[in-house]
């Protein structure tokens, strides 16, 4: 493709991969599947690499972050951000209407919409181009978080069609999808992160995170509410809010007219049943005067607008007997305690069972056997108890005790000092925990071996399956047991599972679930070690001489392979043919360094780590300390003068980057 070409194929494919993202994360109306969108993502990344001076700005590849900000910048807002008078009452909500027909003489009207909860954003906008976003901070000045918002998809960064003001503000809230909160808490859990509370704490947790590209994983949305600017196309906040819809924002739907308080009582009624049903939390719904002109009649006070109130829902509570409080050993180990309960009634539907998180919360409620409960169902997914009925707590009853050994195991519960959670240590043998393991090493990630989570299950508790290794031993047999097997899915498990074995070694050690060895720690020591021999011959030293493997790691890594069953495992995972080392490339002899060992110091005309690379590739052995038993010493510029000396005491052959390259090639 010649370059005039490629800049017309850069411009035609972010103009498209925006239009897609529009349709997906705004209009919820994708036209294309997500293979074919990541292919043409792929497509447009690498012909921005080729050719960047031709990467436009807002173009869809940038939408992954990678700016890190150590602190956020604070800025002024233009316009103050105010709070808004809230209720929780009807009364006080005829009190307002009265009021407001009171100063405006004029017929006028209101707009209801939904009180989404999550965090306000104020985003600028000039020329149609995203510049700024910045948090409500005390309301007056906020924190600059443009990077992370620009990781958000639904956000616009470009606006579309040409009747946009070339200067303007919109309001909004971030939020998180109750079906994406889900999602991302199993997935903390999974990976021993503590999850958050509720769908807000995750996104405002998320937009105050340093690194952009962690954002941009987050499920993250942005639903937007008013408009401010000198220069709006209408005159009042309906009319704006729609255009500014057409400008490519996602203004939510949820949103009515009224022109009498019976109105707004409806809209109320409605929404305070149909909420549950919503795949995000709102936490009331704000009413607001319509026409600018009457809002400016109507003013503000210090701390809100006259024109605008929100009226929360109540959260609903029952009173009901706690039955017993029983512990769940989650699949990293983690232990939860679940209050069981008297069934209740309780918005809507029957509760049976509450989260109580962790024994700090119990020692809070100074939870005593069979205590009646307040519970709650607020913005958390799962119930939970806010307190106790003193006066119903019989005499003598005793205060609950937390557990002091695993459930399931048996073994003695541990708690680190500042998490908040107990964990079972016993890793590689407690059943939820040997469960989890199977279910990382078959996971896409991993594996990716068909069938997933629900077929590990069932051949777990069918006992066919106690250990990852097991799975390379069963038969067709075996499987046709399984709930739901005929003769073709059985024979498609057994053929994913055998193009498994050729599964690359980096993922084979990134599906063992060593703890703390994530998929770039995996790569990492691959890359390195070049095999699971010499990975496993490592002792202390040589491991925290890794790049990025420090002490938490290499300590992990000593203690998986001290543990006589885990070796069996991965002996057992050789025997049945999975690749326990690199792919060397062919024509290059690999051990031309076999048995050497090397100290690499001082800088080089390549990264100091890929030289180390290199040796472990070729055979060699990457020591830090010079001693007798030292090959060579591979010195680049500055290099300690201490360790010259030695290296000439010991008379250790001191070679250059040139010589080295000499050697391997
Ligand atoms: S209007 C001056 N509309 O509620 C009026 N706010 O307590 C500006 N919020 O800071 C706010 N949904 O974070 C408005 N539909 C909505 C809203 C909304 C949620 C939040 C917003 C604001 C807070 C006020």
């Amino acid at each position: 493709m010649d370059i005039f070409e490629s800049q017309g194929k850069i411009q035609a494919l972010t103009d498209e991969l925006k239009e897609h993202n529009y349709n997906y994360y705004v209009k919820a109306q994708p036209t294309i599947s997500d293979f074919d969108f990541d292919a043409k993502l792929q497509e447009l990344h690498k012909l921005e690499q080729q050719f960047p001076q031709f990467a436009h700005d807002d173009s869809p590849t940038k939408r992954v972050g990678g700016a890190v900000s150590k602190e956020f910048r604070t800025v002024t807002h233009r316009y103050p951000m105010l709070s808004l008078g809230n209720t929780y009452s009807r009364e006080d909500l005829l009190g307002f209407d009265t009021r407001i027909r009171k100063s405006i003489d004029d017929k006028f009207e209101y707009v209801c919409e939904l009180k989404y909860d999550g965090l306000a954003i104020g985003l600028s906008y000039k020329k149609g181009k995203l510049v700024q976003a910045v948090t409500r901070g005390d309301g007056v000045q906020g924190d600059d978080v443009t990077d992370n918002v620009r990781t958000i998809r639904s956000i616009p960064l470009s606006l579309r069609g040409d009747d946009y003001p070339d200067d303007f503000e919109i309001r909004g809230e971030i939020i998180m999808t109750r079906s994406g909160f889900v999602k991302f808490n199993e997935k903390r859990e999974k990976d021993g992160v503590q999850a958050f509370a509720n769908p807000r704490n995750a996104a405002a947790g998320s937009i105050k995170m340093q690194n952009s590209a962690e954002v941009a994983k987050r499920p993250l949305d942005c639903y937007l509410y008013y408009v401010l600017g000198e220069t709006l196309p209408h005159q009042s906040h309906y009319d704006n809010m729609m255009a500014a819809k057409d400008w490519g924002f996602k203004v939510p739907k949820y949103i009515a007219k009224a022109s009498s308080i019976d109105e707004i009582f409806d809209f109320i009624d409605y929404w305070d049943v149909a909420r549950n049903d919503l795949d995000f939390e709102i936490d009331g719904i704000v009413i607001k005067v319509n026409e600018y002109a009457q809002q400016q009649q109507l003013g503000f006070t210090a701390k809100s607008p006259r024109w605008a109130i929100s009226y929360k829902f109540k959260t609903e509570q029952a009173l009901t007997e706690l039955l017993e409080i029983t512990y769940q050993v989650g699949r990293t180990g983690a232990i939860t305690p679940v209050a069981n309960l008297e069934p209740v009634a309780l918005a809507g539907t029957t509760v049976k069972r509450a989260s109580l998180h962790n024994a700090d919360i119990i020692e809070e409620l100074d939870l005593h056997e069979h205590d009646y409960v307040k519970v709650e169902k607020g913005g958390e997914i799962i119930p939970k108890i806010v307190g106790v009925d003193l006066e119903r707590r019989k005499a003598g009853s005793t205060k609950v005790k937390y557990i002091e050994n695993c459930p399931e195991c048996g073994t003695k519960l541990v708690r680190d000092e500042g998490k908040a959670n107990h964990y079972c240590p016993n890793e590689y043998h407690c059943p939820p925990q040997i469960k989890g393991k199977i279910e990382h090493f078959v996971s896409r990630k991993a594996l990716n071996i068909a069938g997933g989570e629900a077929t590990v299950n069932a051949l777990f508790e069918k006992g066919l399956v106690k250990d990852v290794a097991d799975l390379f031993d069963l038969t067709r047999e075996q499987i046709l047991q399984l709930e739901g097997f005929k003769d073709k899915s059985a024979d498609n498990l057994l053929k994913s599972i055998e193009a498994s074995k050729s599964t690359p070694f980096e993922k084979v050690l990134f599906a063992l679930g060593i703890r703390y060895v994530g998929q770039t720690v995996a790569a990492k020591l691959a890359e390195y070690f070049g095999s699971m021999d010499k990975l496993m011959q490592a002792n202390e030293m040589e491991l925290v001489m890794v790049d990025e493997i420090g002490e938490r790691i290499t300590e992990s890594l000593l203690e998986y392979f001290a543990d006589e069953s885990n070796l069996d495992i991965v002996n057992r995972l050789v025997a049945s043919g999975l690749k326990f080392e690199i792919e060397k490339d062919k024509d290059q002899g690999p051990d031309m360094l076999q048995g050497k060992s090397f100290v690499v110091s001082g800088k080089f005309s390549m990264a100091r780590d890929d030289l180390k690379k290199m040796i472990s590739k070729f055979g060699g052995k990457n020591v830090s300390a010079i001693s007798a038993k030292t090959d060579f010493v591979l010195a680049g510029d500055a290099m300690g003068p201490a360790k010259l000396k030695k290296a000439e005491k010991l008379g250790i052959p001191i070679i250059g980057e040139d010589d080295f390259m000499k050697m391997v090639k």
